[in-house]
């Protein structure tokens, strides 16, 4: 499909997108958009192919391996900006990025909250058996109320755990927190003041209504808080450091009974040994939403009953997909019009002004090599590593 033919930007968008407005803000930024209509996962050759010899922005997927070649095939097409679909851009070399002075955009923000809902869906889904529930009726095999049928674990007063207390990590906790009354175990490198001081005050808020307080607590190593926590969701990036955070010897460390959560990125997990911990210990749960190789699946995980597979829905809501769309075509339509780079800081309410009906800020959302490359910013404060997450 080709949008705003005359236009004097070629920008290439390797999957459909839903909404209107990334498409208004790129034709008023004198683009001509091509978008690729496969629903296959683009090889490189493939995006090679679609970007050819002239090519000023390409819009990409977190599916796709933007490699250092690729990148610098795409520069020398004259790119001035990839701009990535997803917050994630683990399958994006940023480095070989910067090196060829190339900008990389993300969409953080806009999917906090999805993602967080999405987790706690999981959670609970696995906790409560919902899917082995679902199965039971579509099979007509409810005979009638049991005592003792699909029994789960009560998600109450119980001891959270987040592996990375960034933007998604925070708000699973605090959902978790206040709607289930947890005490919450976190491991992050970074102190997050903002969320312990959200649920001090939180404890301090019980307290007042004559209940128990709740606790946070960050741990410094992992197994601390693993060996602690009746549920653990993991909410941090993938790098070489994090590939396998979670393996056979972190859910040996875990609870018989608890319930592990990903919805950030497969390869976090060590797939094929939390297929043999989940045969093992039937009433360990998990709940994924992210895969090691996806689309494909370890051998023996879609057998097991313990746990809850989503197909990496985390920001899957039409105001969440329509929105990251929107960002990640601001960022374009930015770059190409020479505008800074927006100061982006952590809650949602930091990317609204690029989603309202008005015209957008003359800026561009999120570069995440901007500092990197020296690019102006449009307000004081530079975001850290971790906003951008
Ligand atoms: C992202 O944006 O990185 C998510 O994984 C997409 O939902």
């Amino acid at each position: 499909m080709i949008e705003n033919p005359g236009g004097s930007h070629r920008v290439v968008v390797t999957k459909e997108l839903p909404g209107a407005r990334w498409l208004q803000l790129l034709t008023a930024a004198d683009c001509r958009v091509e978008v690729s209509q496969s629903t296959e996962i683009l090889s490189e050759a493939e995006l090679r192919a679609a970007f050819g010899d002239h090519c000023d922005a390409a819009i990409g997927q977190l599916t796709e391996s933007w490699s250092a070649e690729t990148l610098g095939a795409l520069r020398a097409a004259g790119a001035a900006i990839y701009s990535q679909y997803a917050v994630g851009y683990d399958n994006v070399d940023v480095a070989a990025a910067t090196r060829l002075g190339l900008p990389v955009g993300n969409t953080p923000g806009v999917l906090t909250e999805a993602t967080a809902q999405l987790a706690v869906a999981l959670t609970f889904a696995a906790a409560r058996r919902i899917a082995e529930g679902d199965r039971v009726m579509r099979a007509g095999a409810y005979h009638g109320w049991l005592p003792s049928m699909l029994l789960g674990a009560l998600i109450y007063r119980a001891t959270l755990g987040i592996v990375g207390a960034g933007r998604v990590g925070g708000a699973y906790a605090r959902m978790m927190v206040e709607g289930h009354k947890m005490d919450l175990v976190y491991y992050d490198v970074r102190l997050n003041a903002e969320l312990e001081a959200y649920i001090a005050d939180y404890a301090a808020f019980l307290v007042a209504h004559g209940e128990q307080p709740v606790t946070c607590r960050r741990v410094g190593a992992l197994p601390e808080l693993l060996g602690a926590c009746d549920v653990v969701s993991i909410h941090a990036a993938l790098t070489e450091e994090t590939q396998h955070l979670i393996g056979a010897p972190e859910l040996a460390a875990m609870k018989e009974e608890a319930v592990l959560v990903n919805s950030s990125r497969g390869a976090l997990v060590d797939e094929a040994a939390l297929a043999r911990h989940c045969r093992a210990h039937p009433r360990f749960r998990a709940g994924l939403d992210v895969y090691e190789n996806e689309p494909a699946m370890a051998p023996g995980l879609a057998e097991l009953d313990n746990v809850v597979l989503a197909p990496h829905l985390g920001s899957a809501t039409t105001w969440t997909r329509e929105g990251m769309a929107t960002l990640a075509a601001a960022n374009v339509a930015a770059i190409l019009k020479g505008w800074p780079v927006w100061s982006a800081a952590r809650s949602l309410e930091d990317v609204l002004p690029f989603l309202g009906d008005q015209e957008p800020p003359h800026a561009a959302p999120s570069i995440v090599n901007a500092d990197d490359l020296g690019l102006p910013r449009l307000a004081a404060q530079a975001p850290t590593k971790e906003d951008q997450q």
